[in-house]
């Protein structure tokens, strides 16, 4: 592996394994590509809302989405481009077109297809979005002389515009373009102003609008409440998608997709692997096995965790595999961290194949695949996070995995994962467990590994989750977690001198670990964390805590 750690992004927290596997099944014999399954799929959610996002590109694509879903109304992220047995397939009752960085006069600038132009269906223009509709219909789209980026106050000019119902007529608005609509396709008038655009929004006077600023982000007031006038007003949705009717709809989707078929899950403690799993159990019972691989590089507490609540409480067959022995005798000595992350790839599939083997014959893998990993988009920053996800796959892998997948969580964001979750009943700490390497705690012992000083990093990191847990931040941070340095320090204890090492604690805030800060939590938590870890943990005489941001730092050190 030649990446560099910077290189690495996870949505899923499952998604090292998830990659694996995926690669594994993808080289099965069966010949049978991943994508004409999820067509079939598809064709079978007709009875619920949806739109279509359109995605020209913009950093904010997925942000859309996620707005539009906030409205019980489903929606997925399109390319521009895509053919259009995609937009059949979801039977959208309405498009928002989103922004993105071109200029509508650019040589190869995206358009928006016949398809969506000639639908007949209502259309909600964003930013790019916009300046596309008002261009292809016979408007005119120039250059300002000034980039409006930032907030600016919107003036509603036309309240019997249905996308501005039940708002005040003056409000503020985020903008981010450069392009301007100077005139109106024919059949439009202005619908609001603002400072710089004369045109802030239009409209047809029917089901055709456009906004030069972005309702998806929080810095527009009333963003959400236009959305979903546009949803429900304009597209006549009824905000049907709910947690209950899509684990309904997903229960019945995987009794036909399996059948009479033996379906495996590898469960990881993570929140996508458990749902996948509690989801899979309900629709087809004891035709599931989950195989847990423990390789020893697990947070305290965490393999008994799993056992106790898929075997015990959920009443699942589980095969829960010991295999620290085999995972610490590869790592033995081994310093370089992605050589880390390549043994714990190449001995996870070594063993769960040979699980899976002894099963005998099975027909489907479950796995939690969730959306982000699998939007295909023509966004800079989401191509590029698609590149770096591809860290994961550079993994041995074996040829003789002959299944097929079972992803019922392929179109979920992860804060939908959670609900879904908690609607089947799983216990909080694994609904919002914070997402956890695949290589574990490989990654957080710097160095070589030993198992002592595994129990040592255990030790540190059960105080950290336990006093983030008491000081009940534990569900705003993204990740928290103790790291063991190679590094030793002189200290002083009672009356005796030390030569102990040092524990780093790493708190971070994100919304997708692409970007991440180190979490401005307070001292007294600090203090208690220091205090405990010194006094508690063998060996450890100092705790540094990392106020790295994400770049230039990554999240996990190794
Ligand atoms: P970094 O350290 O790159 O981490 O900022 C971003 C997110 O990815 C997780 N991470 C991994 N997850 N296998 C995984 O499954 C890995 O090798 C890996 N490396 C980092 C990290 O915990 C954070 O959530």
């Amino acid at each position: 592996m030649s990446q560099t750690p910077t290189h690495r992004v996870a949505i899923s927290d499952d998604l090292e394994v998830g990659a694996y596997l995926e690669v594994a099944e993808v080289q099965s014999a069966d010949g049978e590509k991943p994508d004409s399954r999820l067509e079939a799929r598809d064709a079978r959610r007709v009875d619920r809302d949806a739109v279509a996002v359109i995605d020209f590109g913009s950093q904010y694509s997925q942000l859309i989405a996620r707005r539009v879903r906030e409205h019980h109304v489903y929606c997925e992220l399109i390319p521009h481009d895509a053919p259009r047995a995609r937009l059949e397939a979801l039977k959208p009752k309405g498009f928002i077109l989103s922004g993105g960085p071109a200029s509508v006069y650019a040589e190869d600038a995206p358009l928006i297809s016949k398809d969506v132009l000639d639908s007949g269906k209502p259309i909600l223009g964003i930013c790019y979005g916009m300046q596309a509709l008002a261009y292809q219909l016979g408007g005119e789209v120039e250059p300002s002389s000034r980039r409006e980026y930032g907030p600016a106050v919107l003036h509603v000019g036309d309240p019997a515009a249905a996308i501005f119902h039940g708002l005040p007529t003056d409000f503020s608005v985020w903008m981010s373009h450069g392009d301007v609509v100077r005139r109106l396709p024919p059949g439009f008038r202005s619908a609001a102003t603002s400072d710089n655009s004369p045109a802030a929004a239009m409209w047809n006077g029917d089901g055709l609008i456009g906004l030069q600023f972005h309702p998806e982000v929080v810095h527009t007031s009333y963003g959400s409440q236009l959305i979903g006038n546009f949803l429900k007003d304009v597209c006549g949705c009824t905000g049907n998608w709910t947690t209950a009717s899509f684990v309904d709809e997903t229960i019945a989707s995987i009794r036909s997709q399996v059948g009479e078929g033996r379906v495996i899950c590898a469960l990881s403690g993570g929140v996508d692997s458990a749902v996948v799993a509690a989801l899979v159990h309900r629709a087809v019972g004891d035709q599931l096995t989950c195989i847990f691989v423990d390789n020893g590089l697990l947070r305290a507490g965490e393999p008994a965790r799993v056992v106790e609540t898929f075997e015990r409480h959920l009443g699942m067959q589980l095969i829960h595999v010991d295999a620290a022995d085999s995972f610490l005798g590869r790592l033995a000595g081994v310093t370089d961290p992605e050589e880390k992350r390549r043994i714990v790839g190449d001995e996870f599939i070594r063993i769960f194949a040979q699980q899976a083997r002894k099963l005998g014959h099975i027909d489907f893998l479950a796995q939690g695949t969730l959306y982000p990993d699998v939007i295909e988009s023509t966004s800079h920053d989401t191509a590029s996070a698609a590149s770096r996800i591809k860290t994961h796959h550079n993994v041995g892998l074996p040829e003789n995995l002959p299944f097929r997948l079972v992803e019922p969580l392929r179109y979920l964001f992860k804060d939908e994962v959670r609900e879904v979750g908690a609607a089947l009943g799983l216990p909080e700490e694994i609904v919002w467990r914070h997402p956890f390497p695949g290589p574990g705690l490989s990654i957080r012992v710097l160095g070589p590994i030993t198992q002592e000083r595994l129990e040592t990093l255990r030790a540190a990191d059960a105080i950290v989750m336990d006093e983030v847990r008491a000081a009940g931040l534990y569900r705003q941070l993204w990740q928290s977690f103790a790291v063991l340095t190679p590094v030793r320090t002189v200290g002083v204890m009672g009356d005796y001198r030390t030569y102990g090492n040092v524990v780093a604690v790493r708190m971070v805030s994100s919304q997708d670990a692409m970007t991440a800060d180190w979490a401005r939590v307070p001292y007294e938590l600090l203090a208690r964390l220091s205090s405990r870890i010194v006094n508690e943990v063998p060996d450890v005489n100092r705790v540094v805590y990392d106020i790295t941001s994400k770049p230039p730092g990554t999240i996990e050190w190794e």
